[in-house]
Parts: C-alpha cells; sequence; structure tokens
C-alpha cells in the first residue's frame, strides 16, 4: 500500500546484564519503561509524516509482562512474538510472519525497544534520504571512539551506493579499527526488505540470523552518519541506564528551561518525562519530581524537595526538604520546611503547612494553617482554621481509621489531639492541650486538661542532692 509505514520495534531480547528482576523493554526510566520511547517517538512520527502506520512489538523473554504492560498504557499496538532468539533478522521474520498488515505497507522502520534517545526528528531524517536518494534502504550509523560490541559499517571503496555490516565476532583486526558503527535503526522499502530477508542464513561466528545482511556492496543502500552519536546508546548494563538518564536529563530540563522554568543547578535536578511544569517557577538543585505531576506558574520548590504524583497549582511555595505524594496543593499555599503531605492531602489555596507536620488523606481548606509538629490523617478542616503546635488527630483505633472534623474559623490551641470520630463546628475554640472527645456545636469553647495544684516552697524536695 502506497504511502503507508510500518514500525517494528524489536524487544524479544532478554538483558540479564541489566541485572534487574524485569524484562529489559521494561527498566524504569524517567516515568516510563526504555519501551515507552521508541513507541512514544514513531506514533509522533507517523502522525507528523501524513503516512498511514502501524507500530508492532516483537516480544519473546518475559513477554507476558511485557504485552500487559503495552496494553495497559499505549492503544492500537500489535505484538508478535519470537519464541527462540535466533537473532535480529529472525525477529524481523517473525513480524512479517505474523502480522499480515506487515507486508503491504510500502516502506518499514526498525528500531530496538532499547535505544529510547532516538527521536522522531532522526526517524524524519533517515526516511528523507531514503525518499530523496530513492534508496532501497538506509542504516542510522554513527562514530563510536571504542566500537566494541557494534558491527562495524564497511563503506562502499568505490564510493559508489551499497555497504556492508560486519559483526565484531566476525570481524577482521582491521575492520574491527573501523569505528563508524552500526546503531541498529533501520529505514527500507518493504519488498526489499522481505526479498532480502529470505536469503540470510545463520554462517557465522554467533550461528545467528544477522538483520545486518541485508545490506550488500551490490545494493541501492547507504549509511547516514549521525554526528551526536549519544542518541542510538543502548541499554544494555545498569552503568548504561544511568549515562542515557544522563542524557535525557538534559533534555527534559532543557526543554523546560527553554519554555521558561528557571533552575538553580539543573545538573543536579531530576524531573521525570511524566512531569509538567509552567512558566515562572524557579526549581532549587537536588529536587526530585516524579510521576505524573504537574505544577503551575510562579511556584517555588526548594532544595531537597522530592515530589511524586502531585498536582500543584500557581504561586506555590514548597520549603526546603518536603517530601509529597499523590497530594493536591492549591495557588498560593506553602508547604515545609520539612513536611509531609502523604497521600491523598489537599491543601487549599493559601493554606499553609508548616515544619515537621504530616498530613494524610486530609483536606485543608483556604487558609488554614497547621504550622509546627503535627500529624492530620483522615481529616477536614475549614477554612481559616489556626491549628496550633503539636496538635495530633488521633485517627486509629489500632483496627479501623476513623474521621476528624473541623470546622471553619476554629482556633486549636497547641498540644490538643482530637479522639476520632469527632466534629469540631464552625468557630469553635479548643484550650491548648486538650484532648477532644465529644463533638463540638458551633462557636463552642472546651477545655479538657488536668487540674494544675502549686505548692509554694516545696520544689527543694524534689531537688535535692541535685545541687
Ligand atoms: C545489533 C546489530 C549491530 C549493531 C547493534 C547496535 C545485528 C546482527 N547486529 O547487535 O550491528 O551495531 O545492534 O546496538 O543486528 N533481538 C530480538 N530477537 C533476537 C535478537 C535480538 O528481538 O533474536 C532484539 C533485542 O531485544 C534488541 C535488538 O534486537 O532490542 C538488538 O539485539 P542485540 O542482541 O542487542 O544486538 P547486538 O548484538 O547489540
Ligand atoms: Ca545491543
Amino acid at each position: 500500500m502506497k504511502n503507508s509505514i510500518g514500525v517494528v520495534i524489536l524487544a524479544a531480547g532478554q538483558g540479564t546484564r541489566l541485572h534487574l528482576d524485569l524484562p529489559k523493554a521494561l527498566a524504569p526510566l524517567a516515568g516510563f519503561k526504555i519501551v515507552d520511547y521508541p513507541i512514544m517517538e514513531s506514533q509522533k512520527f507517523i502522525k507528523s509524516s501524513g503516512l498511514l502506520g502501524e507500530i508492532t512489538l516483537v516480544l519473546g523473554h518475559r513477554k507476558e509482562e511485557v504485552e500487559s504492560y503495552l496494553r495497559s498504557t499505549h492503544q492500537n499496538l500489535n505484538f508478535v512474538i519470537q519464541e527462540k532468539q535466533l537473532g535480529t533478522a529472525d525477529a524481523v521474520n517473525a513480524y512479517f510472519s505474523q502480522n499480515k498488515n506487515a507486508s503491504i505497507h510500502e516502506y518499514t522502520i526498525i528500531l530496538c525497544a532499547d535505544t529510547p534517545l532516538i527521536r522522531e526528528s532522526d526517524l524524519q531524517k533517515l526516511f528523507e534520504v531514503m525518499k530523496t536518494k530513492n534508496l532501497e534502504a538506509v542504516a542510522a550509523s554513527f562514530i563510536a571512539p571504542n566500537p566494541h560490541g557494534y558491527g562495524r559499517i564497511l563503506r562502499n571503496q568505490k564510493g559508489n551506493l551499497g555497504f556492508s555490516i560486519v559483526e565484531e565476532k566476525d570481524a577482521s583486526d582491521s575492520i574491527r579499527n573501523i569505528t563508524e558503527v552500526n546503531s541498529g535503526f533501520y529505514v527500507a522499502k518493504t519488498d526489499f526488505l522481505i526479498g532480502h530477508l529470505k536469503n540470510i542464513k545463520s554462517d557465522n561466528k554467533a550461528r545467528e540470523f544477522y538483520l545486518t545482511d541485508i545490506f550488500k556492496d551490490n545494493y541501492r543502500v547507504l549509511p547516514l552518519l549521525f554526528n551526536d552519536g549519544f542518541k542510538f546508546l543502548g541499554v544494555n548494563t545498569l552503568r548504561d541506564l544511568e549515562v542515557v538518564h544522563g542524557h535525557l536529563r538534559q533534555e527534559i530540563n532543557g526543554s523546560l528551561s527553554s519554555s521558561g522554568v528557571r533552575f538553580i543547578d539543573s545538573a543536579c535536578t531530576y524531573i521525570d518525562q511524566t512531569v509538567q511544569v509552567k512558566k515562572g517557577t524557579t526549581i532549587y538543585p537536588n529536587v526530585i519530581i516524579e510521576g505524573k505531576t504537574t505544577i503551575g506558574e510562579n511556584a517555588i520548590i526548594s532544595a531537597g524537595s522530592v515530589i511524586k504524583n502531585c498536582q500543584i497549582a500557581n504561586g506555590v511555595k514548597i520549603k526546603p526538604y518536603s517530601v509529597l505524594e499523590d497530594s493536591i496543593i492549591e495557588s498560593e499555599a506553602a508547604i515545609g520546611p520539612f513536611a509531609h503531605l502523604r497521600p491523598g492531602a489537599n491543601i487549599g489555596s493559601e493554606a499553609k503547612v508548616g515544619n515537621f507536620v504530616e498530613i494524610k488523606k486530609s483536606k485543608l481548606e483556604h487558609g488554614t494553617k497547621v504550622s509546627h509538629l503535627s500529624y492530620v490523617g483522615d481529616a477536614e478542616i475549614g477554612e481559616n482554621s489556626n491549628i496550633g503546635c503539636g496538635f495530633i488527630t488521633c485517627n486509629y483505633d489500632g483496627v479501623n481509621k476513623h474521621v476528624t472534623k473541623i470546622g471553619k474559623n476554629c482556633f486549636i490551641g497547641s498540644d490538643s489531639q482530637t479522639v476520632a470520630p469527632v466534629e469540631i463546628g464552625d468557630n469553635c475554640f479548643v484550650a491548648s492541650g486538650s484532648t477532644i472527645t465529644s463533638p463540638m456545636k458551633d462557636g463552642a469553647f472546651a477545655i479538657s486538661r488536668g487540674k494544675q495544684i502549686t505548692k509554694d516552697g516545696m520544689a527543694s524536695r524534689f531537688l535535692k542532692g541535685k545541687k
């Protein structure tokens, strides 16, 4: 079919050198899995190219886990299975034999699941070169100062079209000295690919079917040399994963910076690809922002804060060393320093959560303050209430959790506790040091503390021998 493209992503490999108890494709990377990146970039490419396209994953090792992850996170993917990993050509053969539509596409792109830095623009470049030079296939190549392990590119000596690829294991010493290497990322005319796949044999040192054997000196094929070779880094080891993450981090922070987010030192700021931050926000060093977090305009995220899956509105201040998870913080609220928002915390606009305060599954309305050393769990606190230092919602009876409700405009004195379930109305006043166990109506005052007994001069009895 004219103007249609099949993208095949090879993901059958095992990845033992990663030492993760995960199939390699599911290695975590900046909020996604490594396999998500080639899928997302291919989807963008298909959309922007105007071609009709579909994406197929070749799965093998721990295929059920990879497939169930991908089915829950992407739409319109196809899956084929390579039972035994007999080589990259065998993987592409599995694609053509199991996906009935694969052979009708005019073009085919082949990517590896473990090269997450390839971008839509690289797919475009490769595709354009094939079309404008009317080639049958193009392989992306780069210069590797240490080419060990890569297939070496042997360009046509006469300067004509055509080239071949020799794998490390099969290379002579002089070929091993070549530093132009194969990236494992290709585009081809589908008819050409199918025609030559048939002829590939496993008569090499690895006894594998090499996809790279589709390239020959006398074919209309060319390598396309990319200057920024780092983008073809494959993830084989934990060190590779770290290096790839380092490049990705620069990309993520660079793009946030150009959209108006200010970093004090982006080299030590860790933000997932899944995070959104709006302009005017400042992020201090040693901040980690993960998962599906959104941060509005003109917020300040101070040093040492760790934020995961939170919605943070405009003008919020997160002061140093705060830890926030699965929480919502509305505009102009202030959190920290050293605050802990656990899942389900919902902090209203202009509210304040101060130092050494822990909030769990609780809603604080507009303007309410919990400024010091408190635990608030399973609670609802109305607007503009002031919760004193050392307040505790006693929400757990050892078996069940219970709810505490406090109305608006209340004053809860320091060192007070509410024993849930209990409800305090609006405009109430709780005296310092009280333990509240019964409900309070709107406007009520409560005090519950041991009476003070004072005996003049008696202290010396207790201070004896302490001089
Ligand atoms: C391959 C290339 C090499 C290139 C290098 C770039 C071949 C023969 N060699 O070598 O020229 O420089 O990539 O990284 O293609 N896979 C399967 N089924 C298989 C074998 C592999 O799905 O039977 C998948 C792997 O999961 C991986 C990709 O194909 O995503 C590449 O396989 P790998 O074994 O890493 O190939 P290399 O030896 O690195
Ligand atoms: Ca590899």
